[in-house]
Parts: structure tokens; sequence; C-alpha cells
């Protein structure tokens, strides 16, 4: 029972949020209890609703109580007894919270939009709960110190898995309204690219609007840079080059951290990373070629869709476990994360990328940063480390994305 337990435990835990289980949990006990799954053509229309508000007022009490316990835990972070925390005690893996989080006006919003205390059949679920979160989250951000950055992950969060922010994008205008509101804008992403002609081929549809726009002035457009390959490669918009973005040299934008990055290591985590790797593909007989880069090391296959998902979490855990392992893999950030199609290690990770970023703009603070992005699960995923560097909001599609920079745009109206 016990090994079984813990190979559960230990092939499990990475794909679940810890915080987002457990407030599922508190919602299951209303739901059990109140929304009486009774047979549908026994009920009138009365009933039913004053079933859904009895709901609806457990849930927001939940909410409301949670937010409570949130409230408690940055105060004990900021006075430096995090370990008195009792949300940390109930949920161990949690993390720093920049700004209060909003949860039980969240849920009210939401409630509306996904009439969750309506269901009598389907639990509050791991996708309500986000994108509560995330609706707390923009309330934070507006009425905390306000919002001066916004970093896009690229693929899935801008644009589909692979694609190209195309020129009818819908995200395009709302990038614009961001940037007209002297909002700063990173695109932080992992694909990793020298050469602006790559990042201009990927990003034409929005580089192009902002070079015809007439509605930015000249420092508005200077809120756009590209910072790839997590933390490697730094770009800005540049009306005058032919792709209109600049390649920033590193010495311009480094933290003073990444100095120490000794050039040796980063070779010798690559040589790490590239074997195991290596090994993955001889083990699962993987149909991938390798491909390294001098930031990176990945393996991706000729066609979408011909890796499964268990030989992508497999490959990912192996290398991952093996560079941890190493010696250079514990003087050096690195991330390995299922790119849904590939395998990719890089070195550094998203909480360097927007620390890049807000140091850029000359340093902007966690509390008044937001990273959009998909992949906030614990291991193989790379905007979770983002969370170290600013508040999160966790998208599923682009489509999510509009939905969130407007609802955004919807709550800083309500301030004005
Ligand atoms: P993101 O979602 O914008 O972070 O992009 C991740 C995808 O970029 C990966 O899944 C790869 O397909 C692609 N990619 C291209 N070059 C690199 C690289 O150097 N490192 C990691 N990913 C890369
Ligand atoms: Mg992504």
């Amino acid at each position: 029972m016990t090994t079984r337990y813990r190979v559960e435990y230990a092939l499990k835990t990475h794909r679940r949020d810890q915080l987002i289980e457990w407030i599922k949990g508190l919602l299951a006990v209303p739901f059990v209890l109140h929304s009486q799954p009774t047979a549908v053509y026994q009920e009138d229309s009365e009933k039913l609703a004053g079933v859904a508000s009895d709901t609806h007022q457990r849930y927001a009490e939940i909410f409301r109580d949670v937010e409570g316990l949130l409230n408690d835990h940055i105060e004990h972070e900021s006075t430096k007894a995090a370990g008195k925390s009792k949300l940390r005690l109930l949920v161990p893996p949690v993390g720093t919270f920049f700004t209060k989080l909003y949860l039980e006006e969240a849920f009210k919003y939401q409630d509306q939009q996904r009439h969750i205390s309506r269901r009598r059949f389907v639990a509050p679920s791991f996708n309500d709960v986000r994108l509560i979160l995330n609706s707390s989250q923009l309330l934070g951000l507006v009425r905390t110190r306000g919002l001066n950055l916004v970093t896009f992950d690229g693929d899935v969060t801008l644009y589909d898995d692979g694609a190209c922010l195309a020129p009818d994008n819908p995200v395009i205008s709302r990038i614009i309204r961001l940037l007209r509101q002297d909002i700063r804008v990173g695109i932080v992403t992992a694909a990793g690219y020298t050469e602006a002609a790559k990042y201009y081929e990927r990003l034409k549809g929005l580089l192009d609007v902002m070079y015809s726009s007439t509605e930015l002035t000249d420092e508005q457009r200077s809120g756009l840079i590209i910072m790839g390959g997590e933390s490697n490669y730094l770009f800005r918009y540049d009306p005058s080059s032919p792709h209109k973005l600049t390649y920033v040299p590193r010495e311009d934008w480094i933290l003073e951290d990444m100095k120490a990055w000794e050039e040796d290591d980063i070779t010798n985590l690559l040589d790490i990373a590239e074997s195991s790797l290596r090994a993955c593909v001889k083990n699962l007989n993987l149909p991938v070629s390798v491909l390294r880069k001098d930031r990176a090391v990945g393996v991706y296959p000729e066609k979408q869709g011909q890796l499964h998902r268990e030989q992508l979490e497999e490959t990912v855990l192996v290398v991952q476990n093996t560079v941890e392992r190493s010696s250079v893999g514990s003087r050096l950030p690195f991330c390995a994360f299922n790119g849904g199609n590939d395998v990719f290690v890089d070195i550094g990770d998203k909480s360097w990328g927007v620390r890049a970023c807000q140091h850029y703009f000359k340093n902007i603070d966690a509390s008044r940063t937001l990273h959009v992005g998909d992949q906030f699960l614990s291991a193989g995923a790379n905007d979770f480390k983002a969370r170290l560097a600013s508040t999160t909001a966790w998208i599923a599609s682009p489509a999510e994305t509009v939905q969130l920079l407007d609802e955004l745009h919807s709550i800083q109206k309500t301030l004005v």
C-alpha cells in the first residue's frame, strides 16, 4: 500500500495544482449537501432558483474564508514569519502572493459568467477555480498599486501551439490597448532565436499593426519587448529595423546574478541534458530529432502529434531529474518542459525572464507585474517559475487570454 501510495504521489503531484485542488475540496462539501441532484422533471423553476441561491451563498462564504487565510499568509510573509501561516500548514507548497486576492468578489463575478452554483451534477471544477483565481488577481492588481507590466507566454497563450500571431488575431487590439495605457508589454517565450527575422515571422501580425498604428506614441511603442529562450535573448521594438525588432546585447539587460552564469557550466549542463534526451529517444524509441542550440537543447518530431503525452512526460521528468542531480544543475538555473509536441531544456527560466523585463523597464515591482501563461504545473511546465517574479494568470487558450484582457479593462474602468 505504502509503495503504491508513494508511486502515485511521485507521479501525480506535479500534475495537480495544490491550492486549486484544496479549494475544490472545500467546495465539494456544499456541493454535495446543497445542490440536490434530484430528477430534473420533478422540479419547478422557483425551487431551483432557491437551491442555487443557497449554494451560491455557501460557496461565497468559502471564498471569503479562503481570502481571509490568504491575507493572513501575506501578513506572515511580510513579517518574515511565513512558517506561522495557517495557509502554509494547510497547503504546504503555497507560494508568495504579491497582492491581495479578492476571491469572494471574483467568485460572484465568475458565478454570473459560468453559473457554477446552478449546477447540480457537476461540482465546482479545476477550471472554475482557476478562472476565479485569475479574476481575483486582476482585482488585486488594479486595486493594490496598479499594473505597469504584462508579460505573455507565446504558444497557447497568444496563438495556437506552434502557430504565429496572425494579423486577424483578436489579442492584437488588446495588446495595443495596454500600450496606449502606458502599460509595458513583454513576450516571454521559450522559443529561442538569435535573429530578429525569426521573431518577426512568429509575431508579424502584432509588429505590423504597431508600425502602422496612429494611436501609439513612440514612447508607447518602445514599451514592447520580446524575451526569447525563457531568459536568454532580448529584442526591443524598433520601427527602423527591417524586422521591426532590434537585438539588445546581453550586457545591456542581464541581472546582476546572471553575470555569474559561466559559459563552461552552460555547455556542461546542456551536454548532460542532451545525453539524457538521447537516452530517452533510444529507450522510448521516440520518432524525433535532437536540436542543440547555444542556450537550449530539445527533441522534436517531424510532424505535430507524433508524440503522445506519456512519452513527453516521461522524457521531461527523466531529463529534469538527471540534470537536477548533476553538480552543475545545482549551480545554474534551467528549465525542462513539455512543449506539447516537443521537449526542451533551456538555460534559465521564466522567473529570470520576467525579472529581466522588470529590470529593463527601470525596476517594475512584482506587485505591478502580471505574467499570463498556460503552463503552471509544477514540473515540466515553463510558466510556473514566473510565479517567483510576478503575479500570474493561468489561461488555457488564446481565446481565454482575450477574455482576461477584456475583464481587466472592465475592472480598470470601474476605478476611473
Ligand atoms: P512558449 O509557449 O512561447 O514558451 O514556446 C514554447 C515552444 O517554443 C516550445 O514548445 C518549442 O516548440 C519552441 N522552441 C523553439 N526554440 C526553442 C528553444 O530554444 N527552447 C525552448 N523551446 C523552443
Ligand atoms: Mg505556452
